[in-house]
C-alpha cells in the first residue's frame, strides 16, 4: 500500500482554523477542553485524514469547522473569511462545506425514499433543477442507473449503498469541502475499500476537498495526502502521509501505527495509563503519563524527561499552505524527543 497522491499542488486554502479552543462544561463542574489549541489549514483539493483514539476531539474539531459548535476562542475561516455565527451565514457556508456521517448514526430517515433524501439539501437551499441534481449526485456516488434508486427506501439497500446515498445527499449541493466523520467504520472491509475509492474519485473528478475523520490509521494510509494526528485536543503530529507513516516522529503515532494490521513485523506498543480525559489534561507534554519513551527510559537518557512532565511542547503551526507539492510539505511532531526544548 502507498499514499495515493504524490503530485498534488494546492493553490489556495479552503478551510483553516487558528488556535482553536472548544470547551464543554463536564460533569462534576469540570471543564472539558475537547479541542485545546489547534491550528490547521485544509488546502483546496487535498485529502486530510484526522486520526486519533476515540475521545481525542476529532468530532468536536469537525463540528466546530462546520459551525455546529462555537469555539471558546480562536477562529474558523473559509477562504480567509471568518465564520459568522448567524443562521443565514451558516446556511450559506454549509452548502459549501458538507458533513457526511456514517449511516448507522441515523443520517438517513427510514421513511424517506432515496430521492427525497438526496433532494432535501437542494430544496432547503432553493436550488434549481432538483431532478437533474439528484440524478447526477446519485450517479456520481456510484448508484447507477440513478432512476432505479429514486423510490427505494434505506431498508432495501445494502450498507454500502446507504453510505453512497448519504454521500450523494452531500454532492447534490455541489459542495467544495466534505467533512466525513468515521465514514466507513461500520462497513465490511470490502465495502469500506469501495467507499474510499469513491472518495478518491470525487476528489479527482470534482476537485473536492476532503477532511476524513477516523480512528483508523490504516484507513488514512489508503486515502490521505496528509495525516493530522490528534491527542487530547491537540495536533501532536502532522505531515505528508508517506512521511508520517514511514517515519512517525511522535511516540503516540508510533503506538497507533503499531496496531495497524498492515504493519507486519512491528511490535505492538501498548499504551499505559488511563484513557485520556479532557477535564484533566496533564501538565508538560499531555501524552507523557502514557508515553512508552518515558516508561522505557528513552526520554531520560535523552535528557528530556524533566521537560516531558513540565514543559508543554510548542503548538504545531498550520502546515505550509499552498504552492508546494504535497510530498514536500512539512512534517512535524509536538514531542520533546523529536524537538528538544532549548532548556533540556
Ligand atoms: N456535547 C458535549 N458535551 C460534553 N462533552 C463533550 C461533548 N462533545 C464531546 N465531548 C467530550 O469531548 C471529548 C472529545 O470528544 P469527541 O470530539 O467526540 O472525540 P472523538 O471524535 O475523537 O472521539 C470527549 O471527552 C467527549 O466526552
Ligand atoms: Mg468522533
Amino acid at each position: 500500500m502507498s499514499a495515493p497522491v504524490e503530485d498534488f499542488v494546492a493553490t489556495e486554502t479552503a478551510v483553516e482554523v487558528d488556535d482553536l479552543h472548544v470547551t464543554f462544561s463536564g460533569r462534576e463542574g469540570g471543564m472539558a477542553r475537547a479541542v485545546d489549541g489547534v491550528n490547521l489549514a485544509v488546502r483546496k483539493g487535498e485529502i486530510i485524514a484526522l486520526v486519533g483514539e476515540s475521545g481525542c476531539g476529532k468530532t468536536t474539531l469537525a463540528r466546530t469547522i462546520l459551525g455546529l459548535e462555537k469555539p471558546a476562542s480562536g477562529e474558523v475561516r473559509f477562504h480567509g473569511t471568518p465564520l459568522e455565527y448567524n443562521g443565514r451565514a451558516l446556511k450559506r457556508y454549509r452548502k459549501n462545506v458538507q458533513l457526511v456521517l456514517q449511516d448507522p448514526t441515523g443520517s438517513l430517515n427510514p421513511r424517506h425514499s432515496v430521492y427525497e433524501a438526496v433532494a432535501e439539501g437542494p430544496r432547503t437551499h432553493g436550488m434549481d433543477d432538483e431532478i437533474g441534481r439528484v440524478t447526477r449526485a446519485l450517479s456520481m456516488a456510484g448508484l447507477r442507473p440513478p432512476e432505479k434508486f429514486f423510490l427505494r427506501y434505506p431498508h432495501e439497500l445494502s450498507g454500502g449503498q446507504r453510505q453512497r446515498v448519504v454521500i450523494a445527499g452531500a454532492l447534490a449541493l455541489d459542495p467544495e469541502v466534505i467533512i466525513a466523520d468515521e465514514p466507513v467504520s461500520s462497513l465490511d472491509a470490502s465495502v469500506r475499500g469501495e467507499i474510499l475509492a469513491l472518495m478518491l474519485k470525487l476528489r479527482e473528478e470534482l476537485g473536492l476537498t476532503l477532511l476524513v475523520v477516523t480512528h483508523d490509521l490504516g484507513l488514512a494510509w489508503n486515502i490521505a495526502d496528509r495525516i493530522v494526528v490528534m491527542y487530547l485536543g491537540r495536533v501532536v503530529e502532522q505531515g505528508p502521509t508517506e512521511e508520517v507513516l514511514s517515519n512517525p516522529q511522535h511516540p503516540y503515532t508510533r503506538a497507533l501505527l503499531s496496531v495497524v494490521p498492515e504493519m507486519h513485523g512491528t511490535e505492538q506498543i501498548v499504551l499505559s495509563g488511563e484513557t485520556p480525559d479532557p477535564t484533566k489534561i496533564p501538565s508538560g507534554c499531555r501524552f507523557h503519563p502514557r508515553c512508552q519513551e518515558v516508561r522505557t527510559g528513552v526520554a531520560e537518557r535523552a535528557g528530556v524527561l524533566g521537560a516531558c512532565s513540565t514543559i508543554s511542547p510548542v503548538v504545531l503551526p498550520p502546515s505550509i499552505p499552498i504552492g508546494v507539492n504535497v510530498a514536500d510539505l512539512s512534517h512535524e511532531a509536538a514531542c520533546h524527543l523529536a524537538n528538544p526544548p532549548p532548556s533540556a
